[in-house]
């Protein structure tokens, strides 16, 4: 049973990681932004140390803050929110939704996409997916975390790994690779969306937090928010008139392969319904259309079924190649990557196909035989 999970699951974002000097923070108030910078000394032997890189110049960034302005001078047009001689007056502080860090290429499809509402593939998927024939490789900016920190980091990190084929490999001090994830102490909680070398996570002490450094990895592996899918329509309302000035451009819809996975409130990759709300937390950005589920979105504690679903479409078709099961998958499950000779199962699911209920704690096996159960009721 989910359970709200009212202020850290989100608070993390208020205080994101700011790389555009001056920008105004949301919402405690401006932070000056800074991204660490500890030197680089790349040696003879051309390997990659864990420093952090200054990914973006000044020029970039006021260009990707340019196209989040024009993206929200249209939504508040559309949505009647705000004058048209002030929309243009966005406050992007470098982070998109709160814990994104984006680069200009995205910015541009994500205004292309939202300009020209094709529902064309996304045309950067490949290039932002990780090459998981080998082990995702990581690391710790020298000095960042301490022992306990890290513990926690590879909590996350061994979470992703039992619920999907994608395996990471701790590079120690040193990586050798082009393409890595660098876990370092920055001003907030923030990833990069997707593989883009050395793919940055921010982890502040507050975001220190088992549900949190899983949702920032989901983002390194290309997850965006589940309340950015197309369809989120569908599911929930956006209110538009209780999104702080300026902020409206956190709500734009992005082009996603789904792979016809549902959409899921209970996805670690939810937002919780006040986040950006002017009156933080007692007003509603997102509505649920189902009332319960107000209660169970952006409350996640780990990765969902769904999610996990996802990524081992994305990244592990072939996992199982060469075992093939005797019978379907059912309840929508599908053949584990962790263990071809199964399906993995949703909850409340069990068996070698996920057709029988599963064991409750506790309690008696009901799963084969109704009337067995209703006998011991
Ligand atoms: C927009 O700006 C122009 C000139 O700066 C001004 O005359 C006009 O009243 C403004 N409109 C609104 C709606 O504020
Ligand atoms: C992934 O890496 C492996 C081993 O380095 C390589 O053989 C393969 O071609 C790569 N796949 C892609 C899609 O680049």
């Amino acid at each position: 049973m989910l359970s709200h999970v009212p202020s850290l699951r989100y608070g993390c974002l208020w205080i994101t990681l700011l790389f555009i000097s001056g920008a105004s923070c949301y919402p405690p108030g401006p932070i000056q932004a800074r991204l660490a910078t500890r030197g680089s000394r790349v040696g003879a032997l051309q390997f990659r140390q864990g420093i952090v890189k200054e990914k973006y110049d000044n020029q970039e960034k006021r260009r990707i803050s340019n196209i989040m302005g024009e993206i929200e001078a249209i939504l508040d047009d559309k949505h009647g929110l705000r004058s048209s001689n002030d929309s243009n007056d966005v406050e992007f502080d470098g982070v998109l939704e709160g814990d994104l860090v984006i680069n200009e290429r995205q910015a541009k499809w994500m205004l292309q996409a939202f300009n020209t509402r094709q529902k064309r593939k996304l045309i950067d998927n490949e290039e932002l997916r990780w090459n998981i024939s080998t082990p995702i490789p990581y690391l710790f900016n020298p000095e960042d975390f301490n022992e306990n920190e890290k513990g926690i980091i590879r909590w996350a990190i061994n979470h992703w790994e039992q619920e999907t084929c994608i395996r990471f490999k701790d590079m120690g001090p040193v990586v050798y690779y082009t393409d890595y994830i660098l876990f370092y102490k920055g001003k907030g909680c923030s990833s990069e969306v997707g593989r883009n070398g050395q793919t940055q996570i921010s982890l502040n002490v507050i975001c220190i937090s088992k549900q949190i450094v899983a949702h920032e990895i989901g983002h390194s592996l290309g997850f965006w928010h589940e309340q950015a899918r197309q369809d989120r329509d569908d599911y929930l309302d956006v209110l538009w008139e209780n999104i702080q000035p300026g902020k409206t451009y956190n709500f734009l819809t992005h082009q996603t392969i789904t792979n016809d996975v549902p959409y899921d409130m209970s996805s670690l990759m939810h937002y919780l319904g006040t986040d950006f709300s002017k009156t933080y937390p007692d007003m509603l950005t997102l509505k649920s259309r189902d009332g319960f589920l107000q209660q169970v979105m952006g409350g996640a504690e780990k990765l969902s079924f769904y999610d996990a679903k996802t990524a081992n479409i994305e990244y592990c078709k072939d996992s199982c190649r060469n075992t093939k099961l005797r019978r379907p998958c059912e309840h929508d499950s599908y053949q584990d990557p962790n263990d071809c000779y199964s399906c993995k199962c949703p909850e409340g699911f069990g068996g070698t196909y996920c057709n029988t209920a599963a064991f409750s704690v506790g309690g008696a096996d009901f799963a084969a035989d109704d009337r067995h159960h209703m006998q011991w009721r």
